[in-house]
């Protein structure tokens, strides 16, 4: 099928500005792409027009295809997809080759990092993208249709609210915000903006397995559920007391931007790459960083929605470092016709009361157990078993749920289509099971039971929660004002 898209972002090909990442540079604010405004939203007129035009109108595509055609990458250059790339390595590198590369083989028209060895080493397999330090500078382009945020997690917002409310479209890394009230703020704003939206939350796409665990629990394959458990035995991201001394930042490393809209904190050689996960100002600890991957589950299969309530045990709080390990319980009430039900994480070691005599699969460590009335189920990312005797006759139910296409070719057909219910991690479904997560890490450092009104974005019976929910302070220019205005 030849197609042929029509943006009505306008291409301006020949902007090919570069912004090389220069060690030491610091952070333009005068040059703000957040500079106040008429629109209210912080975003300049000329950019926030093309993006209302672009949410309003939208691209369309001549002749809507089946699936299976949009499972196809497209290679004709009317139908690749304009992206940008923030973040380049680490996931990243993932993010683009994955599925047959179904994200490289777009037009790549702009990458960014902070770390100059990343980014040169990226532009060379896209030699024809504009290289950027500042992500701010790359959003100020009005020639992208989409891009994928792969950076550490206290950046995912400010990039994803400046691309929503520039008209672009955004795939974001888990766990899509540093915080609550950032996780809800861009949920907000990929609904006012209208525009297509993926968490990286790809095992939701990815084979069969998942979809074959919502069709059971929903068939009712082990009764009425009322409590599941989720394992995750190691304590990967774990901070303790930050090393002594302020060693200089690698001269490669723009260290200034990648603190982006955080308060400054001096340079320690632990953060970056990656160690960035074990330490609050920066992450969310192990549950940020695999909660929502096996959360999905749950969330999926039982339509969790919002908790009303949530508490976590651990070790004694490091006000700079996440926990060797956590127990964290939250409280789902009854909705759409399912019983209450209560989810529980462990990790470092922690497992359910009972765990080694529930006949887990031979080997089995880590998953999510559904306890129901009629039996248990288990299941991880490539396989699921019902549990003891209710194992013993049980037959899968037809299938209700499509298989999928893959998380990447999903967000890359619904951008074509301009269509943000073609991804089924969207911000509408991944933004609470993000608040969600993130909240079992509030609890934590609050140190007791959070009464949670979802609402309102407050724990009613603890008003000391408040300052992990949301982050009182962001340096200026980074975009986090449009949280103001959302
Ligand atoms: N979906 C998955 O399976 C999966 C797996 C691993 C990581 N992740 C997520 O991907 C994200 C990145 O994790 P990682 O392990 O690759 O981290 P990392 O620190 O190894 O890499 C992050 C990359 O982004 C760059 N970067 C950091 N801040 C930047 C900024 N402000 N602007 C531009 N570039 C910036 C870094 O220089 C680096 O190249 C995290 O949100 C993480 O939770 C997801």
């Amino acid at each position: 099928m030849t197609r042929q898209v029509q943006r009505s972002i306008p291409a301006a090909r020949s902007a090919q500005a570069v912004d090389a990442p220069a060690a030491g540079e610091t952070a333009p604010s005068a040059t703000s792409t957040l500079a106040p405004n008429a629109s209210g939203t912080g975003v300049p007129r000329r950019v926030f027009l093309q993006g209302v035009a672009a949410g309003a109108a939208g691209f369309w595509v001549a002749g809507r295809g089946a699936w299976a055609d949009e499972a196809k990458a497209a290679t004709a250059p009317a139908d690749k997809v304009r992206l940008g790339i923030i973040g380049v390595a680490g996931r990243a590198t993932e993010n683009l080759n994955e599925e047959d590369n179904a994200i490289a083989s777009q037009e790549i028209v702009a990458i960014c990092d902070v770390d100059a060895n990343n980014l040169g080493k990226v532009g060379e397999r896209f030699p024809g993208a504009a290289k950027y330090a500042d992500f701010r500078k790359l959003l100020e382009r009005n020639d992208l249709d989409a891009v994928v945020v792969s950076t550490a997690d206290h950046c995912h917002a400010p990039a994803t609210l400046i691309a929503l409310a520039t008209g672009k479209h955004v795939y974001c890394e888990k766990p899509l915000a540093h915080t609550v009230e950032e996780a809800r703020r861009v949920t907000e704003a990929a609904a006012k903006y209208k525009r297509v939206t993926q968490m990286g939350i790809q095992i939701h796409n990815t084979g069969g397995n998942y979809r074959r665990v919502v069709e059971a629990v929903r068939a009712g394959a082990i009764g009425t559920v009322n409590h599941v458990h989720v394992v995750f035995p190691s304590a990967k991201w774990t901070g303790g007391d930050l090393p002594a001394g302020d060693p200089p930042a690698p001269t490669t490393l723009n260290y200034d931007l990648w603190v982006g809209p955080q308060p400054f904190r001096p340079y320690k050689k632990v953060y970056h790459p990656a160690g960035w996960r074990s330490y609050w100002h920066w992450g969310t600890g192990t549950l940020g960083d695999m909660g929502c991957h096996f959360m999905d589950l749950p969330f999926w299969a039982l339509n969790l929605g919002r908790p009303t309530k949530v508490k976590s045990d651990g070790p004694p709080v490091h006000p700079d470092g996440a926990p060797e390990w956590l127990v964290t319980t939250w409280d789902f009430p009854a909705a759409g016709g399912r019983a209450p039900v209560q989810v529980t994480w462990h990790h470092g070691g922690k497992t359910p009361e009972g765990w080694s005599t529930w006949g887990l699969p031979q080997g089995k460590k880590t998953g999510v157990v559904f306890v129901g009335d009629k039996g248990k189920l288990f299941a991880d990312y490539n396989m699921h078993k019902v549990l003891g005797e209710a194992g013993a006759d049980y037959k899968a139910p037809p299938k209700t749920l499509p298989d999928p296409i893959g998380h990447h070719r999903e967000w890359l057909a619904a951008v074509r289509k301009n269509d943000p219910t073609m991804a089924n991690c969207n911000f509408d479904y991944s933004g609470p099971l993000a608040e969600t997560v993130l909240l079992g890490t509030v609890a934590y450092r609050a140190g007791k039971e959070l009464t949670w009104d979802a609402a309102s974005l407050k724990a009613t019976n603890a008003p000391e929660a408040d300052q992990f929910v949301r982050q009182g302070t962001y340096r200026k220019g980074w975009g986090m004002d449009v949280l103001q205005t959302l």
